[in-house]
Order: structure tokens, then sequence, then C-alpha cells
């Protein structure tokens, strides 16, 4: 199991959700973030702090969504690691 980012933060990406991350699990691209799931450790610290609702435990991720299960797995592991917070893409 794993943490999920999903839909909602493309084209956000408001980046608070990586500090508070323990273990720095947080990848990015131009768009969105991805959790690679073989460094996530299911603290949940994550979820509550994204203010688009856009991250999930795996075992809750809305069926329209299911897709980004794969796509963090796929996606985070060839990223740059993001520990500190940026300017978001948008307002939210
Ligand atoms: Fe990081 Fe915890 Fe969120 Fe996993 S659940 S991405 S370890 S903050
Ligand atoms: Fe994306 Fe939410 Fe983090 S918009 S960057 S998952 S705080």
């Amino acid at each position: 199991m794993a943490h999920i980012v999903t839909e909602p933060c493309i084209g956000c990406k408001n980046t608070v959700c990586v500090t508070v991350c323990p273990v720095d699990c947080f990848h990015e691209d131009e768009r969105a973030l991805w959790i690679d799931p073989e460094e996530c450790i299911d603290c949940g610290a994550c979820i509550p702090e994204c203010p688009v609702e856009a991250i999930f435990d795996e075992g809750d991720v809305p069926e329209k969504w299911m897709a980004y299960i794969q796509m963090n797995a796929d996606k985070a592991p060839h990223l740059p690691v993001i520990t500190e917070r940026k300017e978001p893409l948008k307002e939210s």
C-alpha cells in the first residue's frame, strides 16, 4: 500500500504536502507531484495538508482516479524529489 496523488494536483501543485512527509517521497514534474510507493510509509500526514484533497490512501482512491495508482508508481521514480515548498501553480 501507499498514498496516491490524484487529478486535483495537476495544474495546482500547491506543494504544502512535501513539508510534512517524513521520508521525502514526493517527486515533481512540471504539472503535478507524485508519490513513490516504494518510499511512502503510509503515515497519512499529507492527506489533510492538501487543500484540493488530491491525496488518498491507496485503498480509498475514488473509482474514477484508480489509474493514478499506477501513474504514481510509474512516474515518481524517474522524477526529482521535492522537499521544500514552492509557489503553487494556481491559488487553491
Ligand atoms: Fe509521505 Fe506519509 Fe504522505 Fe506517504 S503518507 S507521502 S510517507 S506524508
Ligand atoms: Fe498537489 Fe495537494 Fe501536494 S495540490 S502538490 S498534492 S498539497
